[in-house]
């Protein structure tokens, strides 16, 4: 397989009812169009996914009743696939046809792409619904789209069942999806953000699993793992004390449309904390590759971590060989530090090596991608409008 790839770095930029929401992902393609090494990869790794832990009741965790659903339904943890360390993914069904998802708490709306897609591109190993294999299948003929930095995905809202493992939704609002103009390491997408977020106006998949009383706990975690295929998971219905160390730390939803959070700082450790100009708020997103922060703000960590910014690809790189020298970051929430180590904040390919902090110009907040839950477990507890985090195993 050819590693050798021309890096291409692009923002997707979501229009939220009207107003512009920026979302970021990182992706890699060959100089060739289309091809890309990460399709061959999924596919390869695809049988991986296969292995499922099974139902995990969890009643030692959260011993604390949210609401009279609790004690119904069960917990299910959701094998991921990590490609690069940049992408997470895991399998789901829709109408008892199989999609790799990418599980995103940065949106709300679920949707793949359909076999009658005249405008999708069909050589990247992707998967089509085919709505004459689904018996459940409903379709509203409601279009919907919703608009990239880099293209746009449109269609039309439908609804079927949707099984996250033996944990099966029926009729959950997706989004058939028959315009899409780029290849992707996933088939499709999983939000797992509040429903005020729904460009598709449907209720999203977790609050579905809520009413439909198949969780145990109004609650989602996710445990990031990197260097290997192996992801790490997704717990629906719980969390797993096993995969973090001490207690968890709560911070509040700030407000329930992405998951917001108030984050005290960011700072480069021994270089002491700036203040923070960009009004503590944060976003918890899994479905972002890196960290992105207003310009100032990552300019100064990436200057302290002497990070050079390349203007080719509007990053900032470091030499490879200073990894195990360079300093550890600290994110203070709720009143504790929490931790993220070079060799996780630097996003190395081949002899390519860049940091994780990523500006972007106008951004007023930070995201929290995966480079900062790739060692840092979340919590999403749903009805408490809360996370806990802790540093991950
Ligand atoms: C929690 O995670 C550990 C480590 O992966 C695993 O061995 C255990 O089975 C999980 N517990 C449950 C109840 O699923
Ligand atoms: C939670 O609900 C379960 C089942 O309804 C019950 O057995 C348990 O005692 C409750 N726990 C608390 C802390 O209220
Ligand atoms: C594709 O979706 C759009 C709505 O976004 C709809 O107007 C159009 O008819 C659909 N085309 C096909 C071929 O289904
Ligand atoms: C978080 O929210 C809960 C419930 O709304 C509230 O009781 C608690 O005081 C809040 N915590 C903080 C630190 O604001
Ligand atoms: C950016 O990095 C690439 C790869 O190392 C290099 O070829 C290019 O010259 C760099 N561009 C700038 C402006 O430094």
């Amino acid at each position: 397989m050819n590693i050798r790839v021309i890096i291409l770095l692009f923002c997707l930029i979501v229009f939220v009812g009207g107003k512009k929401v920026h979302r970021f992902r990182l992706e890699r393609r060959s100089h060739r169009h289309h091809k890309i090494p990460h399709a061959h990869l999924h596919l390869q790794f695809r049988n991986a996914l296969r292995r499922k832990y099974g139902f995990t009741p969890l009643r030692t965790v959260n011993a604390v009743n949210v609401t009279s659903e609790a004690g119904k339904g069960t917990v299910i943890t959701e094998p991921l696939i990590n490609s690069y360390d940049t992408n997470f993914f895991g399998v789901v069904s829709v109408g008892d046809q199989s999609f790799t998802m990418q599980f995103d708490t940065g949106s709300s709306d679920f949707w793949v792409p359909s076999s009658h897609c005249r405008f999708c591109i069909k050589t990247c190993g992707n998967k089509f619904f085919r709505v004459s294999n689904s018996k459940s299948f409903r379709s509203s003929g409601t279009p919907f789209s919703i608009t990239y930095g880099s293209g746009s995905v449109k269609g039309i809202v439908a609804s079927d069942n949707v099984g996250f493992g033996d944990l099966k939704i029926q009729n959950q609002g997706i989004g058939l999806v028959n315009i899409s103009d780029s290849c992707s390491v996933f088939d499709g997408i999983a939000g797992f953000a509040f429903q005020q977020l729904s460009m598709t106006k449907s209720v999203p998949p977790f609050q579905q699993m809520i009413d439909q009383q198949l969780v145990e706990q109004p609650i989602f975690s996710f445990h990031l793992k990197s260097g290997s295929s192996d992801g790490g998971s997704m717990i629906l219905g719980g969390s797993n004390s096993s995969l973090y160390y001490g207690p968890l730390t709560y911070t509040n939803v700030t407000e329930a449309k992405y998951w917001t959070f108030k984050l005290d700082f960011i700072a480069v450790h021994g270089k002491g904390s700036r203040s923070s100009h960009s009004g503590n708020k944060a976003i918890m997103d899994t479905g972002t590759s890196l960290i992105v922060g207003p310009v100032l703000e990552v300019l100064y960590i990436n200057k302290d971590i002497g990070a050079k910014h390349n203007k080719t690809y509007n990053l900032y790189t470091v030499s490879c060989e200073s990894i195990p020298q360079l300093p550890i970051i600290v994110f203070g929430i709720a009143g504790k530090e929490f931790f993220v180590k070079p060799h996780t904040y630097v996003i190395r390919y081949d002899n390519f090596c860049f940091s994780a902090f990523m500006d972007m110009l106008g951004l007023q907040y930070w995201i929290l991608g995966d480079a900062f839950m790739r060692e840092n477990y979340v919590e999403f507890d749903w009805a408490r409008r809360r996370m806990g985090i802790a540093p991950a195993v």
